[in-house]
Parts: C-alpha cells; sequence; structure tokens
C-alpha cells in the first residue's frame, strides 16, 4: 500500500495503475465499519484508493474538530490489511490552500434532520467530497448508509453536478450488541455505552410496529423518540420517519407502499451526539438479528 499526501503524489501514483478505480472518503480513526467499505472497494475495482482527512469545513464552531479522535498509524495498518492500494492523507493545506474561497452546496435534503442543528455541516460534507472526487477521479465512491442524509446528499451532488461516479451506499455496520459503529463511539463514558443502545432499541422498536401494520409516519415517530427518552437518551436531537428520496414526510402521513421508508434517529449522550438509522420498507439483517 502508498501512503500519499499532495495531489501530485496521488495522480502519480495513480497513472502507474491501469483499470477502475473505487474510492472510500473517511475522516480517520477506521474501524470495521470502513474496512467494510474498503473491501467491498477492492472486490470491485482494480485500484482502490481510501483517504483519511478530519474535515474543519464541515465542523460547526461548537463542534468536537480539535478532539476528533485520530490514529493515523493505525488507521494505515487497518486499511492495508482491508486491501487499500493508496491511502491519501493530505493536510489542510493539501486541500483548502490559501485562498480557498468555493463552497458547494445541496439545497433541500441539506435543511431537515442533521442540518437542523448542524446547518453548515453538509456544505462542508459536499465541498470536500467535490474537491476529493476531482484529485481521484474515481469510478465508484463507497459511503456507510449510516449517514442516510449524507448518502443522500452526495448522490444529488453527483447527479447534479455530472461527476460521473457511482456511488454505493453499504449498509450500517454495528457491534455484536448492535450499536452503529462510528468513529465518535470512542467518546462514550461509563453507562453511556449502555444507554446508547436506545438508537438501536428505538429504531427495532419502530421495525416492529411497521411489521404489524403502522404507516402513520408521525405514529412510528412518536414511539422512536418515546422509546429513546424511556431507554435514557439525555437528549434527542430528532426522531423522524420520511420517505427516503426526499427525506421528509409524505403530505398524507402515510407511508407510500412504493417508495423507500426510513426511520432515522440523533441524540446526545453526555457530549457524544449518535446517529442511526433503518429503512422500515426493506429487511435490516443487522438490526433484526441484534
Ligand atoms: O462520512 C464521513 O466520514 C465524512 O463526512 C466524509 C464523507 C469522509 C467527508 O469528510
Amino acid at each position: 500500500m502508498q501512503i500519499v499526501e499532495s495531489i501530485a503524489e496521488l495522480r502519480e501514483a495513480l497513472r502507474a495503475r491501469s483499470g477502475t478505480v473505487g474510492f472510500a472518503p473517511t475522516m480517520g480513526y477506521l474501524h470495521a465499519g470502513h474496512a467494510s467499505l474498503f473491501a467491498a472497494s477492492a472486490g470491485e475495482n482494480d485500484t482502490t484508493v481510501a483517504s483519511v482527512f478530519v474535515n474543519p469545513l464541515q465542523f460547526g464552531h461548537n463542534e468536537d474538530l480539535s478532539t476528533y479522535p485520530r490514529d493515523p498509524e493505525r488507521d494505515a495498518r487497518l486499511a492495508k490489511e482491508a486491501g487499500v492500494d493508496v491511502l491519501w492523507m493530505p493536510t489542510v493545506d493539501v486541500l483548502y490552500p490559501p485562498g480557498f474561497s468555493t463552497r458547494v452546496r445541496v439545497e433541500g435534503l441539506t435543511e431537515g434532520l442533521c442540518g437542523r442543528s448542524r446547518p453548515t455541516h453538509f456544505e462542508g460534507v459536499t465541498t470536500v467530497v467535490a474537491r476529493l472526487f476531482h484529485a481521484v477521479r474515481p469510478d465508484r465512491a463507497y459511503f456507510g448508509q449510516k449517514d442516510y442524509q449524507q448518502l443522500a446528499v452526495i448522490r444529488r451532488m453527483v447527479e447534479d453536478l455530472g461527476f460521473g461516479v457511482a456511488v454505493v451506499g453499504m449498509p450500517v455496520y454495528r457491534e455484536l450488541d448492535g450499536l452503529a459503529m462510528s468513529s465518535r463511539n470512542v467518546y462514550l463514558q461509563g453507562d453511556e455505552r449502555v444507554r446508547a443502545l436506545a438508537l438501536r432499541l428505538a429504531l427495532q422498536a419502530a421495525r416492529r410496529s411497521w411489521a404489524g401494520g403502522e404507516r402513520r409516519m408521525s405514529c412510528l415517530a412518536q414511539l422512536l423518540h418515546t422509546t429513546l427518552v424511556e431507554y435514557g437518551v439525555d437528549e434527542v436531537d430528532y426522531a423522524e420517519v420520511v420517505d427516503g428520496a426526499t427525506l421528509v414526510r409524505s403530505a398524507s402521513d402515510c407511508a407510500d407502499a412504493d417508495r423507500e421508508t426510513v426511520a432515522l434517529v440523533a441524540a446526545r449522550l453526555g457530549r457524544t451526539r449518535l446517529i442511526d438509522n433503518t429503512v422500515l420498507s426493506a429487511p435490516d439483517p443487522g438490526l433484526d438479528r441484534a
């Protein structure tokens, strides 16, 4: 595996290779969920590129940019084991040289859910992903579905700006007890780790209700909220059931049988904000067996 920092080094490494390029952008502190993206890419492409970059643009002023967990040496080991050929670890100056003043903003899809409490977040994500795509020029790009809204926003940007990249969404990767894997899980202190299971319990409650025939989005959302509170999260950021394409409730409040319906939660435990989701209208082996 080659480790590169500058865009020139990255392009040089890619020039020496032929065939298709798969790309998995990350913010590092890699875990098995990231490894599943790398492995999927390695199985489908001639070359797999991963990036590790803690993107300052996607953090709000009062968020955890300075404390975001970092371990570049461990990241390099995990990336190599998971089949990455080129690991790109750019500095802030490489991606945002002095004078950089462009932003890429997707409207509509970014307004609700995470966008409500993190108003500048998605602009930071789409700006960096556009920047990374221009440098890597991948055929396929791999993202985890845990960030369901992010995936929808990136798909929109790729289509609107004609990137010509196939965006592949990979299933939420979970710990054995069902907690969705996240680099931020390391922040959980004491009983917060157990209370964090409230997120998957809420999603499972919604799945059971859906299986029992409930289709009113507001009732399913209320059940998510009640379950999160009952199992002890400190603060519910949102608990929503929406149409998977528009990310809002349908006008009738009734889930449309022909469309994807998704339940999404975001909650705080101490200083840690966690998100999770499940597509109610599809099987979810990760949640159904947890
Ligand atoms: O999902 C993430 O880790 C980040 O938002 C991403 C896509 C790497 C952009 O910084």
